[in-house]
């Protein structure tokens, strides 16, 4: 890990004590003030619940400039890495912290395809779930359940061990992702095929079926390793800072990752996706935007516009600028160019943009207002769209988590708090309450 820099010092006076903070500078972005030391010189700690104002970690990974809507993985742009590249490459990166040269990207594509089945055993604890069942559910419960089968890669001590533990879940994630989508539908499982590419194959499993050869399009595959590509990695998003924290005590490593699938399926995260389009459901048709709007805007009112919106991104988010091409290139090849839904989105896109609240707030639309309409029209049911998040997210997840245990100056996450509760009181017997 590359060292911080030093970038002079911060001086906080509190309660008449003076005390030097040194301020940290990374290779791109904000300087930090590097507070460790402050309880012990001060007796105090920093407060900043949603940590809005906090890093969290060192990172080699991900670079985010939210201001200008910068996204970078490895140095390389989200825009030229979406265009140029491939998800399978963009693991490595994320993985290697560089690039493959062919040869290697052709053995690590042989290494991930070659290991796309899951333990026969796995395919029972399906059957256990109702089949009304959330996918997101069934997923926490399986990928939680690989701790229990995988156990020659979970000492997270041995360098080798790690690796396979990321390679086994980058692998085996589409086919668990496609069976929870097959097991809801009461379609028997499509076993993976070593011969397709990442995203053909996970596309195969979901809408296959034994009875008849599956035909691929090229451009749907392509589209669906763009939108993987989008959702690899960025930075530390609640779901990946639970992944950390969870393995910050080093728990097992597949445990810890069923952990993040928990975090991201809420609705603020990347449960925004399906609520994007039950939203565009709910809205029906153009002329209720102005009411849905000013539901938004209603602070007695829970409606939130989804896909509007980002604790980063303050101007635009890159993600989101990517697909609304790539659901322009999607539609054509399905004949879906006048989608209603699609032409709902963009006149809700439009009005919101030019709406006052939403410019004072710098709301505007994410990545999940965009992927949502290009997943529905492939095919996807809504309930899928988080899953495939998760699918995407898991190299960003275990990327960070091989990043932080590699780290030898890592310890236990362990958050201090603020106490607002009642101070020490006598005990009162039930009787006398
Ligand atoms: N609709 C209406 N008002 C909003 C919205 C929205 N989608 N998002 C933020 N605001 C308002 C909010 O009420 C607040 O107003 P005020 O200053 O008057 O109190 C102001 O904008 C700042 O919002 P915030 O809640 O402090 O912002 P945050 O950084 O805590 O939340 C967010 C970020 C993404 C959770 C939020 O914008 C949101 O709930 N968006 C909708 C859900 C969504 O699309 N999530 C996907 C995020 S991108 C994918 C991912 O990373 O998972």
């Amino acid at each position: 890990m590359t060292e911080a820099k030093s970038a002079g010092t911060a001086t906080l006076t509190v309660d008449g004590k003076t005390v030097e903070l040194p301020v940290l500078a990374g290779t791109d972005g904000p300087n930090v003030i590097d507070v460790r030391r402050l309880y012990a010189e001060t007796g105090m700690f920093t407060y900043d619940p949603s940590y809005t104002s906090t890093a969290s970690c060192d990172s080699e990974l991900t670079y985010i400039d939210g201001e200008v809507g910068i996204l970078r993985h490895g140095g390389y742009s989200i825009e030229d890495l979406a265009e140029k590249s491939s998800f399978l490459e963009v693991c490595y990166l994320l993985l290697h912290k560089e690039l493959p040269n062919k040869a290697d990207l052709e053995d690590f594509q042989d290494t991930i395809t070659n290991h796309t089945m899951i333990h026969e055993q796995l395919r029972n604890l399906y059957s256990g779930f109702r089949r009304d069942a959330h996918p997101m559910a069934v997923m926490i419960g399986v990928v939680g359940a690989m701790s229990a089968f995988y156990h020659d890669s979970t000492d997270i001590n041995d360098p080798q061990q790690r690796l396979i533990a990321c390679h086994r879940l980058i692998a085996k994630m589409p086919t668990i992702a496609a069976w929870a989508y097959k097991y809801s539908v009461g379609q028997p499982f499509m076993y993976p095929r070593n011969d397709m590419s990442y995203a053909g194959n996970f596309l195969r499993m979901t809408f296959g079926v034994p009875a008849e050869e599956y035909e691929l399009s090229p451009a749907i595959e392509k589209a669906m390793d763009r939108i993987f590509i989008l959702h690899a990695d960025h930075e530390q998003n609640a779901s990946t800072s639970t992944v950390r924290l969870a393995s910050s005590s080093g728990a097992n490593p597949f445990a810890c990752i069923a952990a993040g699938i928990a975090t991201l399926w809420g609705p603020a995260h990347g449960g925004a996706n399906q609520a994007v389009l039950e939203m565009l459901d709910q809205i029906g048709d153009k002329k209720n935007i102005p009411e849905f709007l000013e539901r938004a805007k209603d602070k007695d009112d829970p409606f939130r516009l989804m896909g509007f919106g980002h604790r980063v991104y303050k101007n635009y988010d890159p993600r989101a600028g990517v697909l609304k091409q790539s659901a322009d290139e999607v539609l054509e090849e399905l004949g879906a160019r006048n989608d209603p839904l699609l032409e709902l989105a963009m006149e809700l896109e439009k009005i919101a943009l030019e709406d006052e609240y939403f410019a004072e707030r710098k709301l505007f639309p994410n990545v999940d207002f965009y992927s949502g309409i290009i997943l529905k029209a492939i095919g996807f049911p809504t309930e899928m769209f988080t899953v495939l998040f998760a699918l995407a997210r898991t190299v960003g997840w275990i990327a960070q988590w091989k990043e932080m245990i590699e780290d030898p100056a890592q310890r236990i996450g362990r958050p201090r708090q603020l106490f607002l509760g009642q101070t020490e009181r006598e005990y009162v017997p039930v009787d006398k309450r």
